[in-house]
């Protein structure tokens, strides 16, 4: 795997650089900042609902899963979460993350940011009362899956990068994967990205993007 180094972004939280495509996991105008503003506020928080099936593309250092756990301790929703990753991250880049204290986490807190870490890939793990975590380490190009999501968190890097993650087979297969009312979110506002989404299907709503980016996007299954 390509080397990963530490960023500092905006907000104080950590983001990993990849020299190799020149591009980092999260907005340097703040990770957690983006995180909270593209997946929870305008993804998880869309629906109210009691449980919820979500999809993350792109599992990395976990940030979204664990603003989602937190989430869902707060608000009472039960979550059934699935990341997939083609690429694990380090022990040693994992344990280096700021996000619990960036986050002024609790002990407890702490520790579910560790065990989300340690559910072992190709399994399922209930973390909390509320939070089941499974993983699956696969390309998504290769991934299959019967389960119906109501949120994908499509936090793949951008399509300058890798643009074999944005493509209509993709996003026919994310479509696919949805419920009805289901949405995909992505910090990502590029016109072409938007085409190629209603191409499959998709009603798209640009929305306000986090600090630093003027839209992001929520693509909704009807
Ligand atoms: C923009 S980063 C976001 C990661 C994560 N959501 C986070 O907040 O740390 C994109 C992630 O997609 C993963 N990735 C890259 N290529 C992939 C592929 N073909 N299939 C699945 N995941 C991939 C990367 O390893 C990385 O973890």
């Amino acid at each position: 795997m390509d080397k990963r180094e530490f960023k500092i972004t905006a907000d104080g939280s950590h983001t990993l650089y990849v020299e190799a495509l020149d591009e980092t996991y999260h907005s340097k105008h703040g990770a957690i900042q983006e995180a909270v503003h593209v997946f929870i506020e305008a993804g998880l928080n869309y629906f109210n609902q009691p449980s919820l099936n979500v999809l993350e593309i792109g599992f990395g250092t976990g940030l979204n899963a664990f603003l989602t756990l937190l989430e869902a301790e707060k608000t009472g929703v039960e979550i059934n979460y699935t990341g997939i990753e083609a690429f694990p991250l380090e022990e040693e880049i994992i344990k280096g993350l700021n996000y619990t204290a960036e986050l002024n986490s609790t002990d407890k807190e702490k520790q579910l940011f560790k065990q989300l870490h340690q559910v072992e890939w190709e399994s399922t793990q209930k973390i909390t009362e509320l939070f089941s975590l499974n993983k699956t380490k696969v390309e998504l190009e290769q991934f299959e899956t019967r389960e119906q999501f109501n949120i994908i968190y499509f936090d793949a890097f951008g399509p300058r990068v890798q643009a074999e993650m944005w493509t209509e087979a993709i996003f026919k297969n994310m479509y696919n994967s949805l419920a009805k009312d289901g949405v995909l979110v992505t910090y990502c506002a590029k016109g072409s990205v938007k085409r190629t989404l209603k191409a499959v299907g998709f009603e798209v709503e640009p929305l306000p993007g986090p600090p630093g980016k003027r839209e992001m996007t929520r693509a909704k299954k009807l």
